[in-house]
């Protein structure tokens, strides 16, 4: 199916004159730097921060192009994948006019965004066994639908979604779709930046947040094609990502053993966890994950979450969540973390 990138974007958008920064004007790093009003004489911390970053982290996205295989022009970076979603809606939908459509349950900040932006939402809900309904997804899709958001891993419900569900909706949909890859990292499946190349309305996000353990950082990334790519950088805030974000992850990106060694650990735990778990009583049922967490239904969710914030254990309560009655979602932490959860959970048998 073709991409009318032009079509699709606001019109304002894609006539819009960038902002044009003073690294944007000269990118040297040599010379008498007075071009961008900083502060010559240094900072007031031991390490100086006092000029502005790369605006497109060049150096960076070329370490991330090797380790992810997608050339660097292929990569935009956001504060956060948050970034990214919200650069998506102010550069394709029309407020007050344009709709998305997501699939719940799932990540709470495509709706937020959407609200934010004043964007028409159309929820098609999971299956009971949290899949894709294709079918369904596109006979949503109307003249005025833009993105279809898909996360896989999902979350709440941690499991990744079928390759050929993903693959119909791409085919059989003319506008953009997001396939937020957050938690890919601790899945057996390939990632979908390998098929960039088959689908131009493709756009897939992927974050630093959780397997490289770099959450307070705030990096996140988008992959698409090159053209996608231009908008997001011609509307993002000009120094979007920080110098010290931009240096750590790079000294980070030198470690991939450390990530995957890690990425072992916890896959090791969220096996003991699930199995542990599943061995409770009051667990009627623990929903097979591909990601950090575990989706965990229980015997009076709400009560179980209150009890176990007294007992200083903080869960999610999803319970409200649709498809997810009665559902707690579980980080998965360190053993000892996880021996104390279960052992509360052993007590409030016990006490109820
Ligand atoms: C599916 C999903 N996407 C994105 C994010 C946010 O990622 P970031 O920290 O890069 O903003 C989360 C955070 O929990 C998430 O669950």
């Amino acid at each position: 199916m073709t991409f009318p990138l032009n079509k699709l974007l606001r019109p304002h958008i894609a006539t819009l004159t960038p902002y044009s920064s003073a690294r944007d004007e000269y990118s040297g790093k040599e010379g008498i730097f007075l071009d961008a009003n900083e502060n010559p004489i240094g900072s007031i911390t031991d390490k100086n921060f006092n000029r502005y970053p790369d605006p497109y982290q060049l150096t960076l996205k070329q370490k991330i192009a090797d380790i992810k295989s997608v050339p660097a022009e292929r990569i935009f970076l956001g504060n956060g994948s948050d970034e990214a979603i919200d650069l998506l809606f102010r550069a394709f939908c029309n407020p007050g006019k344009d709709n998305v459509i997501i699939l719940p349950p799932t990540y709470g900040m495509y709706e937020v965004s959407a609200e934010i932006n004043n964007i028409g939402i159309k929820r098609v809900n999971l299956t009971e066994d949290f899949h894709l309904k294709p079918e369904k997804i596109l006979k949503a899709v109307d003249d005025l639908t833009k993105i279809i958001f898909i996360c896989s891993p999902n979350n709440p419900s941690g499991n990744q979604m079928k390759k050929e569900a993903i693959i119909q909706v791409l085919e059989g949909f003319e506008g953009l779709v997001v396939v937020d890859e957050a938690y890919i990292d601790f899945s057996k499946e390939e990632s979908f930046t390998q098929l960039l190349d088959e689908h131009h309305n493709l756009l897939v996000m992927q974050t630093f947040s959780k397997a490289w353990g770099l959450a307070s950082l705030r990096l996140g990334m988008a992959f698409a094609s090159k053209e996608i790519i231009q908008v997001l950088n011609r509307i993002k805030p000009p120094y979007n990502i920080s110098g010290l974000t931009q240096d750590t992850v790079l000294a980070a990106i030198g470690q991939v053993d450390k990530m995957k060694a890690m990425v072992k650990e916890i896959l090791e735990e969220r096996d003991f966890l699930e199995n542990s778990l599943k061995n409770l009583p009051l667990v009627e049922h623990v929903y097979p994950s591909d990601a950090n967490f575990l989706l965990v239904k229980v015997g009076g969710a709400r009560n179980i979450y209150k009890y176990l914030i007294e007992e200083k254990i903080i869960v999610r309560d999803r319970s409200k969540v649709v498809l997810c009655e009665d559902c707690l979602r579980i980080t998965v932490g360190m053993r000892s973390e996880n021996q104390a959860l279960l052992e509360a959970l052993d007590k409030y048998q016990d006490i109820r």
